[in-house]
């Protein structure tokens, strides 16, 4: 059993059965059994993950989500060898993506500078930047709510983006950021625990 050190658990409002959850002993899965996850269930993980903050409210992650079947070997396929056998077990796959053209929305999103959504629109490069920065971020907030359903999460890097856009994403409007399979933990789910760096190897303080 993993939890926070005693000294510092009491400084925490998170109780320590959602500490469990969310952090300290969730892990990646690498297996999934058949129990499927609902569309219900997809919709709770959104709703949580939408309040979690980006750079100027603008919310650029997107998510495709790809059922067992032909979309599923369509999305296998781009796989690295060593995701593949898992990306084909799990009851559902996002595939995250960056939105190119998040800025349409910024008049909703962030009505006090609607006048971004021309800044971004003519500079391509902060556009994309910005695009990708946002929906990694958020990328991080959807793992922690896969958690908060109760689900095991497998995020993976290992795959041809390239390919998947051309497969998914046609019109270039939506970019690969990462994969993650969703679902119940199956056999053999977890690889061995790795360490952890400590606050005083990551902590600088001037
Ligand atoms: C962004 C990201 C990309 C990852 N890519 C892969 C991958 O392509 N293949 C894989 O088997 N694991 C991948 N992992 C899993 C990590 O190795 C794993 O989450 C980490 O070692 C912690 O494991 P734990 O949660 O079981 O402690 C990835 C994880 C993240 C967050």
């Amino acid at each position: 059993m993993t939890d926070v050190s005693s000294d510092y658990a009491e400084l925490l409002a998170l109780d320590p059965e959602a500490r469990k959850l969310l952090f300290t002993e969730a892990r990646t899965a690498n297996s999934f059994t058949d129990e499927p996850v609902t569309e219900e269930q997809l919709r709770a993980i959104y709703e949580l993950t939408k309040w979690a903050p980006t750079s100027a409210n603008t919310q650029t992650l997107r998510v495709l989500f790809v059922s067992k079947g032909e979309a599923r070997e369509r999305l296998v396929a781009h796989m690295a060898d060593g995701n593949k056998a898992k990306t084909e077990a799990a009851p559902v796959v996002a595939v995250l993506a960056a939105d190119q053209r998040f800025y349409e929305h910024i008049p909703t999103v962030f009505p006090i500078k609607p006048e971004m959504a021309q800044y971004f629109e003519s500079n391509e490069q902060a556009s994309t930047d910005h695009a990708r920065y946002n929906a990694i971020l958020q990328s991080g907030y959807f793992i922690l709510g896969v958690r908060a359903a109760g689900l095991a999460a497998g995020p993976m890097l290992g795959f041809d983006g390239d390919g998947i856009d051309k497969e998914f994403f046609g019109d270039g409007r939506w970019k690969t950021i990462q994969v993650i399979n969703i679902g119940h933990p199956g056999e053999n789910a977890w690889f061995d625990r790795l360490p952890r760096l400590s606050y005083d190897q990551v902590v600088a303080h001037v």
